[in-house]
């Protein structure tokens, strides 16, 4: 059994019998969440990227927990470099862990972290990720563009559910994101990375009367889904 939840923007939640991990903690400066960073309990941190509102509240809440933190390899050597606890991993590899399997896949977009004085630190290619544990497979796409690779996590994964980005400007938008929902053949998809800042603004609910499989569902922060 695990309870996935969705706290706005990409940072959603899965609690397994023993373990908390949150992907792409970006808390502080996210207006559409509802969580707090000094209450959050986790135990791993996965990220798809460096950009700051995906890496976010990476390094508090690692601290304050002791938390893991899985990224790609030059994001994850770069915050292990700031005294993390992280497992580096790359695009097309799995690695089994306790709390579950995650394989990361590829994501067409950037990644970079901005440090405050206007110092930008390239953190190597973008991915999406997949989690698997006790039968169940979660997608969380990151940022990306539709590409047509899509197609082969249709062909050779099962997956329960999706978050697919919907923004637009940075990422798919609507059109394209339901493209991708065609193509990856999850059971439920949940439009994610909208309506946090003025340039991603969109209408989830169109983008859910717009799957072809009538399989989306938009998730307020906070609410979860039991798989
Ligand atoms: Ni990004
Ligand atoms: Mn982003």
């Amino acid at each position: 059994k695990m309870k996935v939840s969705y706290h706005g923007h990409s940072v959603v939640k899965i609690q397994t019998d023993k373990h908390t991990i949150v992907i792409d903690p970006f808390i502080n400066g996210n207006g559409q969440t509802d969580l707090k960073v000094e209450d959050l309990k986790v135990d791993v941190i996965l990220l798809t990227h460096g950009h700051n509102d995906h890496v976010g509240d990476t390094i508090q809440l690692a601290k304050q927990n002791n938390a893991l933190v899985v990224a790609p390899f030059e994001l994850a050597t770069y915050l292990g470099w700031k005294g993390l606890n992280v497992h580096p991993m790359h695009i097309g590899g799995s690695h089994k862990f306790e709390f579950g399997t995650v394989k990361l896949t590829q994501a067409f977009h950037g990644s970079s972290y901005e440090e405050e004085d206007q110092k930008i630190i390239y953190t190597g290619m973008p991915a999406g990720i997949l989690f698997k544990k006790e039968g169940k497979t979660v997608y969380h796409a990151g940022d990306t563009a539709l590409y047509s690779d899509m197609k082969l996590l249709g062909e050779f994964e099962d997956i329960d559910l999706a978050f697919l980005p919907i923004g637009d400007n940075f990422t798919m938008g609507p059109e394209d994101a339901a493209i991708a929902a065609k193509w990856i053949k999850a059971k439920t998809v949940v439009p994610m990375h909208y309506n946090t800042f003025p340039v991603i603004e969109q209408n989830p609910k169109e983008f859910v009367s717009r799957l072809s499989g009538k399989n989306g569902k938009v998730m307020e922060a906070g609410e979860s889904i039991k798989l």
